[in-house]
């Protein structure tokens, strides 16, 4: 048999570094700011943290635009604060996880610049083509994910592949060079001592040859999930397999199934990959019941751990879409966004979900991700003024869509005003405004209360290792409409989603409940983790 790998079970807290914490007061976080928190990921709990984009950019796409793989941009310091970041959060006992970004560049990227340039074969890292009709019409019909086409012409009259902003060219993963830089950019991270990368837009490298019309929004697109993209990932894997103690991968691949899913993760690939029906599935517990069997059996299938993703930087906070009124079936990404953001939120009752939903995914087997300020319970900040949007979805959908600014406003550490601790007395305003009211949600806040969700957090990640992990499969209990009850190991998790309460099994004590005072009954949208009486 073999041991249990910690990338197996850990629970990952993702760190958006430009809304975590600020160190040098220019308004923008930094690893300045994030080697001052490390005790509070520590008193937290969790195993590892993911760092969102670092490398020097542009910020076309909030770093997801790279000029530079090797380096660290200026407004989060520098490569030697980020080796002393390493060090000191493996120090802390945390694993270290960058975003790796290989679909595209940045337009300031030195390859895209020689593209520009027609420096010879320069071109040829990219996917540039002849417009049609004359040159005046893009190459195919692709859309770009942001809005608008998926093209934009140069000066000399051809035009460039962009899957996401203009400012984020794709690159021609045909191309040996192309290989070749990211496998050593993976060594070059491994080599300061790196644990892994969570891989952005894992299923895009590839396009299907010929880069026919996609025809129809409804129709599979040419851009994603083609089979060819597999063998880039048994390169990545083999180097990898060069360090010890085992490096990881976790790809972001949004994908129409588990089954697609589950071929990244075949043993020569990747290790782990986010599954995303979690944080499309409504608070209803039929539909969560049947997203963890699907995620469980799927991982297994391919010896793979299931992964619990609540929210991340892209979608609305967990808290928000727990606010409002649940469909009966998944949320797809198209989401009729303005029907339901034309709902008024209860942003307590989506408190009380998302606090149960915190118990039931630290309680499944597999990974679990936390994304800052989830454990404070943040909510989508849906009231930006225009003028602040910095994302590129804003512009490029022609001012429909809000896109994802909402979910990524900086955290409140302290205080009863703006900037809340995240940046230092005297600073510059935070690059995106944070709301009035969040004082009492701040960190320090939430320290002096002892039935905070910070707290609920807290106390959930120390059970954990003695009551879930390694506690074998889920079993269903028998349950009313409306709840889930499993046992794993010894120990029960209960979760009402219905509106009435329920009784919890005899003979068990309450362990931790996602609300204080509950013992025996378990009331509307809550949770607890029980064990039989000895
Ligand atoms: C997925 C990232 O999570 C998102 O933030 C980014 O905009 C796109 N990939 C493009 O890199």
């Amino acid at each position: 048999m073999t041991s249990v790998q910690w990338w197996e079970t850990a629970v990952v807290y993702q760190i958006y570094i430009r809304s975590f914490a600020d160190g040098d007061g220019d308004g923008v976080g930094d690893i300045t700011g994030m080697r001052s928190r490390l005790p509070y990921l520590g008193a937290l709990g969790v195993d590892a943290v993911w760092i969102n984009p670092w490398y020097p950019s542009p910020m076309a796409d909030a770093g997801y635009d790279v000029a530079d793989y090797r380096e660290i941009d200026p407004a989060y310091g520098t490569l030697a604060q980020a080796r002393e970041f390493i060090a000191e959060a493996h120090a802390a006992g945390l694993k270290v996880l960058l975003d790796i970004v290989p679909n595209h560049t940045s337009d300031q990227h030195r390859w895209f610049q020689a593209a520009l340039r027609s420096e010879l074969g320069a071109r040829e890292r990219y996917l540039f083509r002849p417009g049609r009709a004359g040159g005046e019409v893009p190459p195919n019909d692709w859309q770009s994910i942001f809005g608008g086409p998926a093209w934009t012409r140069t000066d000399d009259g051809s035009w460039y592949l962009h899957l996401f902003a203009p400012g984020q060219p794709d690159l021609n993963w045909d191309h040996p060079e192309v290989r070749k830089e990211f496998e050593a950019v993976l060594a070059f991270w491994f080599d300061l001592g790196v644990d892994g990368f969570r891989i952005d837009v894992a299923h895009g490298l590839v396009k299907a040859a010929g880069l026919p019309d996609r025809g129809g929004p409804g129709n599979p697109h040419p851009a994603f999930d083609q089979d060819g993209v597999h063998e880039i990932y048994r390169g990545w894997r083999a180097v990898a397999n060069r360090y010890e103690p085992q490096r990881i991968f976790i790809a972001e691949a949004w994908v129409p199934s588990n089954e697609r899913l589950s071929r990244y993760l075949r043993p020569d690939e990747l290790h782990t990959a986010f599954q995303f029906d979690f944080l499309r599935a409504p608070w209803r517990a039929a539909k969560l019941r049947e997203v963890i069997d699907e995620a469980i059996s799927s991982a297994a299938s391919v010896g793979a751990p299931p992964t619990w993703v609540l929210s991340n930087h892209d979608v609305p906070r967990t808290v928000t879409r727990y606010a409002r009124s649940q469909p009966d079936g998944m949320v797809e990404s198209e989401w009729e966004r303005a029907r339901w953001v034309a709902e008024a939120a209860d942003h307590e009752l989506g408190r009380r979900r998302a606090r149960a939903c915190a118990l039931l995914q630290l309680s499944l087997p597999g990974t679990a991700y936390v994304y800052q300020g989830e454990e404070l319970g943040l909510e989508e900040v849906e009231e930006l003024p225009d003028e602040v949007r910095q994302d590129p979805t804003w512009l490029q959908s022609g001012r429909t869509d809000v896109g994802r600014d909402g979910c990524r406003i900086p955290l409140p550490w302290s205080g009863s005003q703006a900037p809340y601790g995240f940046s230092p007395p005297g600073s510059a305003a935070s690059w995106l405004p944070q709301p009035d009211h969040w004082g009492a949600y701040s960190v320090a806040a939430q320290e002096r209360d002892g039935d905070s969700i910070l707290n609920l957090y807290r106390a959930a990640l120390a059970l954990r290792p003695q009551l879930w992990v390694g506690a074998g499969d889920v079993r269903w209990l028998a349950s009313a409409d409306g709840v889930l009850g499993y046992a794993r190991g010894e120990a029960q998790c209960w979760v009402n989603t219905g509106d009435v309460e329920i009784a919890l099994p005899e003979g068990f004590s309450v362990l931790l409940a996602s609300e204080p005072g509950i013992d025996g009954v378990l009331p509307p949208d809550a949770a607890a983790w029980v064990r039989a009486r000895r």
